[in-house]
């Protein structure tokens, strides 16, 4: 069934977001893969074939390869370190309150490896850690042969992403670890030109540069549906203008109420942090972070105005997740909305397709938050919707029967998810992000 390839016997320690999909991955592609993790019943669950974790096509691969015994759960590092071949360091990497990136779980997880490993072990980086991290662990660790290779999986297409990765980054100066990368990789549909190798520091900070670029992106699109909104331009139409240019591209330039996730914002934090420690004052990395901020304030100011002098108060909120395919709600845009209208007096009927029972959870003391359990229940009587996250049924939604549904045809899309054009024709009062309402 597999093409020759070397089944190798891996460890991923972290079955969090990265190391879980990483571990299917590699188990989907013909290896034996221990994954650790110390949260005991995470772990139970997983060899049930339960994720705690929402990511389309991970659960189907979590149930063959437990059946096919090729992935196998566990907390206990010490049972297979020494027949493992190689292990992947895929532990969080939070920041502490002032920004700076916490290692202490990337330090804990090499610790044990040393200490369990008789003989030397190649450990791969795959957390996200500043530069000179792996520099100052081989200094700690001489039994342990480091290789940086960060992740560039996106939530909500994470399994997509780990088959097909568009580049691996092997962060090492020793040829053999290109070979062993070659070898792992061997059954995955990538050519010898997408695996580069460099050193350790350059592979590091690729992974911030790579997040923070895609971060300004978006950023600095904002700033232009600004622009728009007070000139009467279109942001779409600039999208399209500036993305049929092959230096910018077209990916990454939809405007909208901002990014979130556990990524960008943690990402942009620890950078600034980490170049302060160099004296090095990142001023766009800054303002990145600075626009994303207030383009919430922006979009809600919008909704505040338009019910100023009203009594309605009731909005329906399609969306929570900070974005589509993920139940994931970390630093999403939808928190800093939902408090902010909260403020403003608003009583929310908030919707999510994923959401729901972390909504629930969160909201559960505040009166003025009701959690629906579908799209139209959330729109039915209210006096407004509000679109925050463009997840595909509210683009398929039948537009007649939402008009029927709230009690005003007034729509506020935070994605630029429906069609101006459409909308007015249907008698809507919509407003959208950049485009002419
Ligand atoms: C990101 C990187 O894409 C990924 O490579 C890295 O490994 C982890 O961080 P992720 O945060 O999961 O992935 O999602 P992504 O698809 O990048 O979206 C991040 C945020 O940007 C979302 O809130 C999304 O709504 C927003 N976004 C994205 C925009 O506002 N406009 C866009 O054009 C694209």
């Amino acid at each position: 069934m597999w093409l020759n390839v070397t089944s190798m016997k891996m460890i991923i320690l972290g079955a969090g977001n990265i190391g879980l999909v990483t571990a299917l991955c590699f188990a989907e592609k013909g290896h034996e893969v221990y994954c650790v993790d110390n949260n005991q019943s995470k772990v139970n669950n997983l060899n049930l074939g339960v994720s705690s974790i929402y990511e389309p096509g991970l659960e189907p691969l979590l149930k063959k390869h437990l059946s096919e015994k090729r992935i196998h759960f566990t907390t206990e590092l010490s049972e297979f370190i020494e027949q493992s071949d190689v292990v992947v360091v895929a532990v969080g990497t939070p920041n502490s309150p002032s920004g700076e990136i916490d290692l202490q779980h990337v330090n804990a997880a090499v610790s044990q490896i040393a200490s369990l490993s008789t003989k030397p072990k190649t450990v791969i980086l795959r957390s996200t850690v500043p530069p000179g991290t792996n520099q100052s662990l081989s200094l700690k660790f001489p039994k342990i042969n480091f290789i940086s290779s960060p992740e560039f999986l996106r939530e909500g297409s994470a399994v997509h992403d780990g088959l097909h990765p568009e580049r691996l980054i092997v962060g090492s100066n020793k040829t053999e670890h290109l070979k062993l990368f070659q070898e792992m990789y061997q059954n995955f549909e990538i050519t010898p030109s997408q695996i580069i190798q460099m050193d350790p520091a350059s592979a590091e900070l690729s992974k911030y540069a790579a997040n923070i670029f895609l971060a300004t992106r978006i950023s600095l699109i904002n700033e232009f549906s600004r622009i728009c909104e007070k000139t009467g331009a279109n942001i779409q139409q600039i999208k399209k203008a500036i993305g049929m240019d092959s230096r910018i591209g077209s990916e990454f330039l939809n405007a909208g109420i901002g990014y979130g996730g556990s990524c960008f914002p943690k990402d942009i934090d620890a950078l600034i942090s980490f170049a302060a420690s160099l004296s090095e004052k990142l001023n766009i990395v800054q303002a990145t972070k600075e626009t994303n901020k207030s383009q919430v304030c922006i979009f809600a100011e919008k909704i505040k105005v338009r019910f100023k002098d009203s009594a309605s108060k009731n909005l329906a909120l399609w969306g929570a997740s900070f974005k589509p395919e993920t139940d994931d709600l970390r630093e999403a845009p939808s928190l800093k909305l939902i408090s902010f209208l909260c403020s403003a007096g608003f009583n929310l009927n908030i919707y999510d397709p994923k959401a729901t029972t972390a909504l629930s959870e969160l909201f559960k003391n505040n009166s003025q938050i009701k959690i629906s359990t579908t799209a139209q229940l959330a729109v039915t009587k209210a006096d407004a919707l509000v679109i925050v996250t463009e997840w595909s049924e509210f683009g398929s939604f039948d537009m007649t029967q939402l008009k029927s549904s709230l009690k005003n045809s007034i729509v506020f899309d935070g994605r630029n998810q429906l069609d101006p054009q459409k909308m007015k024709q249907l008698g809507f009062e919509y407003y959208s992000v950049g485009r002419p309402s």
